[in-house]
């Protein structure tokens, strides 16, 4: 079978042969190279075909060989292994490395690399000052977008992105520092002193530390919450060219420097629409504040007045696996926490949605933001922490398809086109 398609031009009655490409699996993942479009023209100086995809819906923007996402089926692989697997035995700080070196890390690799990040998670004083310059009533967010992209003036090598060691050191600091920024973040609008890193805890066991420590000298993180936290970690360390993503790529694709670089991902991330849903969710929850009310507020969802967050996937036209997944954590986290009563209107709203032609018709499922902020609300994070905890854990995956996207040699600077619909020339008085 040849690996082609024929289009037939009807405009002029001509053929043409376009080769198609293909990844691992040939029915999921195989595509026309769009430059041969270009071919297909009405007449000589005719610019020829373009494909028009507003949000790139159907648009394959790289080759990626970290992760693999099918929607139609609720599957999410990262380097070939199910999430449900990763989730279920492996750290953050494992999978990590798998997004970033294509292979779970042995024992050496392991403690060579949790020993590296463990030990950038420090930031610069001046780092701290600059953070006391927000005011009073910052947004985490905000605080941690401006602070990662400040990073890129203390670390000048860091525009040196084609050298691989360069490149790596820059890497361990992102992974190190994103959760000490995001801690001082919270520690700062809640008027609290910068508790410092504490080498002798795990990555997430430290973040909570940072978090919560009080006047205690040792923090210990309880084991339950340190572990959940590692999960939520896990499944959100990548997924694929989601909108953050694709701005790391886009942003890198000019050969800025990482830390410019992920603090756009990071603005990209805080939209309401990706990282920005499970705030929103909360926010949702607490105002249908009852089971009762859950059917009104699924028939205002029907009429258009707003959409239910939470729920939707671009990508995903079957249950989130993440989603599943958090659905159960939710309980091992309640059992140390005590419950937090929202649980039951998510699980209602759930329920009532998925009995719903409107839903149903639509393929409108949980995402992995419907159960995320009921976990994080119960182990004591503010809502608006939310995405500064979707950040901490998507820079491994920023990182992973930026360092990918540097060595691809089909990569050139990210440059899309238009259908322009403008004036034809004319001309000013
Ligand atoms: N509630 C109600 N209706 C919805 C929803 C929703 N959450 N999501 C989609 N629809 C409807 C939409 O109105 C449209 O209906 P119609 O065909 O009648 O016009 C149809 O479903 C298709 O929607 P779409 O906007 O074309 O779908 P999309 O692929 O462009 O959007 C989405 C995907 C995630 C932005 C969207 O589902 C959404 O806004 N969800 C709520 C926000 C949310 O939970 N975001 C987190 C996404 S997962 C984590 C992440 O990526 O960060």
């Amino acid at each position: 079978m040849p690996d082609s398609v024929t289009i037939i031009d009807n405009r002029t009655g001509e053929r043409y042969e376009l080769p198609v490409v293909y990844g691992t699996y040939p029915t999921y993942g195989a595509a026309i190279p769009a430059a041969n479009l270009r071919t297909i023209k009405q007449s000589e100086d005719d610019f020829g075909l373009m494909t028009y995809d507003p949000g790139y819906t159907n648009t394959a923007s790289c080759k990626s060989s970290i992760t693999f996402i099918d929607g139609e089926r609720g599957i999410l692989r990262y380097c070939g292994y199910p999430i449900e697997e990763l989730a279920g035995s492996r750290s953050f700080l494992e999978v990590a490395y798998l997004l970033l070196e294509g292979e779970l890390p042995d024992g050496n690799q392991l403690t060579d690399w949790t020993w590296h990040v463990t030990h950038h998670t420090i930031i610069h004083e001046k780092i701290k000052r600059f953070m006391d310059g927000f005011r009073y009533d910052a947004h985490p967010m905000g605080m941690l977008v401006s602070t990662v992209a400040a990073l890129s003036t203390f670390y000048p090598e860091s525009r040196q992105i084609q050298d691989p060691d360069v490149r790596h050191k820059q890497i361990v600091r992102l992974i190190a520092k994103m959760p000490t920024i995001a801690a001082f973040a919270y520690r700062y609008s809640a008027g609290m002193p910068y508790a410092y890193p504490d080498n002798d805890l795990s990555y997430t066991g430290n973040f909570l530390n940072m978090m919560y420590r009080s006047t205690e000298t040792g923090y210990k993180p309880d084991p339950v919450l340190e572990r959940a936290l590692d999960v939520l970690f896990v499944l959100h360390a990548d997924h694929e060219q989601n909108c953050s993503t694709s701005t790391m790529r886009a942003v890198g694709s000019s050969h800025a420097d990482p830390y410019v670089a992920v603090a756009a991902a990071c603005a990209a991330l805080y939209g309401p629409l990706h990282g920005g849903a499970n705030e929103r969710v909360l926010r949702m929850l607490e105002e249908i504040g009852n089971v009762k009310e859950v059917p009104k507020y699924v028939e205002r969802v029907k009429k258009g007045e707003f959409r239910l967050m939470g729920f939707g996937h671009r990508v995903y036209k079957n249950y989130d696996p993440r989603a599943k997944i958090l659905r159960e954590l939710a309980e091992q986290v309640f059992a140390v926490t005590g419950k937090n009563p929202l649980i039951d209107i998510a699980v209602e709203l759930e329920r009532i949605a998925l009995e719903d032609e409107y839903f149903v018709s639509r393929k409108l499922y949980p995402n992995v933001d419907f159960y995320s902020g009921i976990i994080y609300q119960a182990m004591g994070f503010p809502t608006a922490m939310f995405p500064v905890l979707f950040a901490i854990a998507r820079t491994a995956g920023w990182l992973a398809q930026w360092q990918e996207m540097l060595v691809d040699e089909d990569q050139r600077i990210a440059r899309p086109r238009q259908v322009y619909t403008g004036a034809d020339e004319r001309h000013v008085d």
